[in-house]
């Protein structure tokens, strides 16, 4: 079974072709990064309009590059929410008209159910387990009961971790993303050089928070005459990786805190990690850690599976359509989409209702 993921949802256009749900055939990622960086952050409109200059390249390259034609594609998912709406439409209409013009069956995918699973294409899971998805919209816990049953166990009240590293490196002068730059520096930095606040900590919840983390990186630059965009940087050239290891320690710190708590709360014995920030070395190495030391199994997706790609859009569609959960062409992109839409979904369909759009 052979089947089309594309994934539009922010500023990478991807498209890949799964084999029976597991195994990548192709995993192709045009990333937006050139684009967004003079900005600091991704720009809405810029992000949809390149999304349809790279779309049907991007997917006849995932096609050629698995070595299969249109007419072999047995099923096309595609991203629908959450995410930038516009962008979002672009993946989810083009992925509609292949299937409409193909006669080809199709799933529409939620962001973060694709980012739950990306693991599965590289390791056997077995369910139950705790998701930590950490991207640059994302931080929640998740408990993944089977596939597409799911409960938020706790989730950011303000901003995403991969935020906070984007917004911290960008006062820092860092350009964007800043995630990956403040991997690099922190790992010859001083976590102990200064004490960024630890949100959420002592709270019984299993919520984040890391809107004053950034708050207290800017006090802290403003205070030493640093700037807030890293300009004036006179002495901050050689505190950077100081000042880097110091902020991620504080994220790191409370993650990983959650995590446990969530795994001894739930009773879980495995737990994944996921997105983009899924990709930085020490929370990596601080799970890895903690699990041979307490005894659970932890799953770490490799880098290309932690960033945005549609090969977890693809391994998702692949689930519902074995389970005989294909959607028609008249569903729409969804900006707030929430997880497990799908079975809230089915369940208004049964009693006649309708979801809205
Ligand atoms: O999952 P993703 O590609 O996109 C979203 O769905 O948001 O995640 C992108 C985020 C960005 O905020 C980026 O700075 C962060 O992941 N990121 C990292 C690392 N690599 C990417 N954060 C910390 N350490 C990294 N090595
Ligand atoms: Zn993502």
């Amino acid at each position: 079974m052979l089947c089309l993921g594309i994934e539009t949802s922010c500023d990478e256009t991807s498209a890949s072709v799964v084999e029976n749900g597991r195994r990548i055939r192709s995993n192709i990622i045009s990333s937006q990064i050139e684009i967004h960086s003079k900005y600091g952050g991704v720009v809405p409109e810029l992000a949809s309009r390149r999304h349809v200059e790279q779309v049907s390249t991007v997917v006849d390259a995932a096609l050629r590059e698995a070595g299969v034609s249109l007419k072999e594609i047995d099923l096309i998912g595609a991203t629908c929410g959450p995410g930038l709406i516009g962008a979002l439409l672009v993946g989810l209409s083009y992925a509609k008209a292949l299937a409409f013009a193909g006669r080809i069956p199709f799933v529409g995918v939620h962001h973060v159910e694709g980012h739950i699973h990306a693991v599965t294409l590289e390791e056997e899971v077995p369910y139950p387990y705790l998701c930590l998805v950490v991207s640059g919209g994302h931080t929640e816990l998740i408990h993944v009961r089977r596939f597409g049953e799911y409960r938020i166990l706790g989730k950011t009240r303000d901003d995403a971790a991969g935020e906070a590293y984007d917004k911290v490196a960008k006062m820092m002068g860092l350009g964007y993303p800043g995630g990956p730059v403040l991997d690099r520096l922190a790992a010859d930095g001083n976590s102990r050089f200064t004490r960024f606040p630890r949100s959420m900590l002592a709270d019984e919840s299993l919520d984040f928070s890391f809107s004053g983390l950034k708050t207290a990186v800017l006090n802290f630059l403003l205070r030493n005459g640093w700037g807030p965009e890293g300009e004036g940087a006179e002495g901050l050239q050689e505190h950077l990786s100081d000042i880097a290891a110091s902020f991620q320690e504080a994220v790191i710190e409370v993650l990983m805190a959650k995590t446990m708590k969530a795994l001894h709360q739930e009773g879980l014995q495995r737990v994944a990690l996921a997105g983009g920030v899924a990709a930085n070395r020490m929370l990596r190495r601080r799970l890895a850690e903690a699990a041979e030391a307490e005894g659970f199994t932890c799953f770490l997706p490799s880098s290309v599976l932690c960033t945005d790609n549609a090969a977890m859009i693809a391994a998702v569609a692949s689930g519902y359509s074995a389970m005989g959960m294909e959607d028609d062409l008249t569903l729409n992109a969804v900006a707030g989409l929430p997880l497990g839409h799908r079975f809230a979904r089915e369940a208004v369909q049964e009693k006649g209702g309708s979801t809205g759009p």
